[in-house]
């Protein structure tokens, strides 16, 4: 097949995937500017981004468009290389910054994937891997349980670190000279070579890449500000949205409950209940602390509730170890 035989299609491949990924950051970096903005609203959004159907569908095109951007990429390099063979740093007409960048995409691609790893980690697998596997919640290693929704606990958490600014900066910068210059790579492999046009492209490349990248900055150090303040963790709109949040999946689990016929299993249920409320109550004092003390709610109901043990079985009186006194001296 021409797009994946020859290299102008590789190229084309390149350039198609390169292009739904910037529409996507652009998208990307849309959508977090509404937790700067309405923060309430970006829990909202990221409720009903969860894992329904069609983001789980929007979720897999994504995935097999950076899988074919990252696997055409090293295709294309290792092309590339062997094509020039010994003369690869030859030097060419093009301006220094952009032919560092042209020669370093496959570098700079590996660094962005870094990156996302660790975004991955501290968002994806938190929220919407977390509807997918069937669970409402994130545990943290302290026993919060943090709303798989709720978007802006997981920025609070996420920039509480001061690794993550600094790992993100890294990350844009990385993503920055590799969008500037696929941006307008795509449309010289697109054939639009035309000595007007190429130059008005790569200013209109710079320009989108910078807006986006530069967004993304600005976002990193707001959500690090925002962390650092706890303003997340003590909104009273925000502390309301999470608490009903928690109240709501209580009392679907509690209906889930009424449905057991089985009244041991159902008893066995309840128990469980019980002791997760109290979880969900410690985790409302974490992170929406503001509703938390309006509850008023004393502290010895958020211990675990003590488990009444069962009576203790008779035991039987000791019987006096006779195997050694017993024995006989043995007659020499
Ligand atoms: C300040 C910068 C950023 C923040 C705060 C941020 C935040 C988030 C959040 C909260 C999610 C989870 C959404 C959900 O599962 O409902 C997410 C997902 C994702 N992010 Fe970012 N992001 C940032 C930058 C980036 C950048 C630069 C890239 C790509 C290079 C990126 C790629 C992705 C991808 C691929 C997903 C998974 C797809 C999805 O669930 O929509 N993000 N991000």
């Amino acid at each position: 097949m021409w797009l994946t035989s020859s290299s102008i299609g590789r190229k084309v491949i390149m350039a198609v995937t390169g292009a739904a990924l910037i529409l996507f950051l652009t998208f990307h970096v849309l959508m977090n500017s509404v937790a700067i903005l309405w923060p309430a609203a970006y829990n909202s959004v990221c409720a009903f981004l969860g894992a329904n159907w069609y983001a789980l569908i929007a979720c897999a095109g994504l995935a097999v468009l950076f899988i074919a951007h990252i696997l055409y990429a090293f295709v294309l390099t290792m092309q590339n290389r062997k094509a020039r063979g010994n003369d690869s740093y030859a030097v060419t007409a093009t301006p220094k910054s952009v032919e560092w960048s042209s020669k370093n995409m496959l570098v700079l691609g590996i660094v962005v994937v870094a990156f996302l790893a660790v975004h991955f980690i501290q968002f994806w697998y938190k929220m919407q891997f977390q509807e997918i596997i069937g669970n409402h919640y994130y545990e943290t290693a302290q026993g919060v349980l943090v709303p798989a929704t709720a978007g802006s606990a997981f920025l609070h958490i996420a920039f509480e670190s001061i690794w993550t600014p600094v790992v993100y900066i890294i990350g844009f910068a990385a993503l920055w000279l590799h969008m500037n210059h696929g941006f307008w790579s795509m449309f010289q492999s697109a054939g639009w070579n035309n000595t007007i046009w190429l130059p008005r492209l790569k200013k209109i490349a710079c320009g989108w890449t910078s807006v986006v990248v530069g967004l993304f900055v600005i976002q990193a150090v707001w959500f690090t500000y925002e962390a650092k303040t706890g303003s997340y963790l003590n909104d009273p709109k925000l502390n309301e949205q999470i608490t009903n949040i928690y109240i709501e999946n209580l009392q679907k689990e509690g209906q889930e409950i009424q449905k057991i016929k089985d009244p041991v299993q159902r008893e066995a249920a309840i128990a469980k209940l019980q002791v997760e409320e109290r979880k969900v109550l410690r985790s409302i004092k974490a992170i929406a602390p503001v509703k938390f003390a309006e509850m008023g709610i004393p502290e010895e109901y958020l211990q675990e509730p003590v488990v009444e043990e069962a009576p203790a079985a008779p035991v039987a009186p000791e019987q006096p170890d006779t195997t050694v006194v017993n024995q006989e001296p043995a007659n020499n």
